[in-house]
């Protein structure tokens, strides 16, 4: 078994966005010079509001970047509510990241199982199985949630199926697409960013007991290298406002 290595940094938001895009630089640029292509699953929320925008100056060929979603609302792509739609104005659009490197999850679909299939069939025909992403960044909501599987959830159980449907979110909308665990245990550098006073009673549970079954201290215990940026309030050392 590989040594862990568990890196926790707390900084203002500015500071966390150009240590994770410095970190994108050198894992994707790693990748790329080995394999001649990199992936990198990047989430909603706060996590992408405050990062993403960082990676629109970094020095990375997005051209052999394949990006890939945690999880996705069942909405459509130009939807307010939309993952996709948010990483777009955030990142994609004004980075120009070519359309052949982006990897929507359609979770609009009708069907939403099928959906999960077909998405799934797509990630392991560019990454293989198990994918083994490059970059694998992650939000925590208050509960101790990561994309769409939710504390308690049956979902959790999932060994076979990378890509899943959720019916029934507690966090609206209910319908969703998300990654299951054994997607999400395998990335090389996994980055769980949390920012505000709401996550900081998860985020120390994650990060301070080690029989937690929260879904973030799961894939945190699971990953073989992880990158946790917090701000002072999730890290529980102000009484920030909860966000
Ligand atoms: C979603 C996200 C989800 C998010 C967390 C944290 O669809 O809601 O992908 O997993 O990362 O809920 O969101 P906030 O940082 O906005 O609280």
């Amino acid at each position: 078994m590989h040594e862990q290595r568990r890196d926790v940094a707390v900084d203002a938001p500015a500071a966390l966005g150009e240590l994770f895009a410095a970190r994108c630089e050198q894992e994707l640029g790693r990748a790329i010079g080995e394999r001649g292509a990199a992936s990198l699953v990047v989430t909603g929320g706060s996590a992408a509001e405050v990062l993403l925008p960082r990676l629109v100056d970094a020095r990375i060929d997005w051209a052999r970047v394949h990006v890939f979603w945690s999880d996705e609302r069942a909405v459509p792509a130009d939807d307010a509510q939309s993952n996709y739609r948010l990483v777009r104005e955030l990142w994609l659009d004004p980075a120009r990241v070519p359309a052949t490197s982006v990897h929507r999850m359609p979770a609009e679909a009708e069907d939403l199982p099928a959906a999960a299939a077909a998405h799934e069939r797509e990630l392991i025909a560019i990454c293989g199985e198990p994918p083994g992403f490059d970059v694998m960044l992650l939000g925590v909501g208050p509960d101790g949630h990561v994309a769409s599987l939710f504390p308690g959830h049956p979902l959790l159980a999932e060994r076979r199926k990378l890509v899943a449907a959720v019916e029934d979110s507690p966090k609206p909308p209910p319908r969703r697409l998300t990654l299951t665990l054994p997607a999400l245990v395998g990335a090389h550098l996994l980055v769980v960013a949390a920012f505000g006073a709401a996550k900081a009673a998860a985020i120390a549970e994650a990060l301070g007991d080690p029989a937690s079954r929260l879904p973030v201290a799961q894939v945190v215990r699971a990953a073989e290298r992880s990158l946790v940026l917090l701000d002072a309030a999730a890290a529980g050392r102000s009484r920030g406002p909860a966000r």
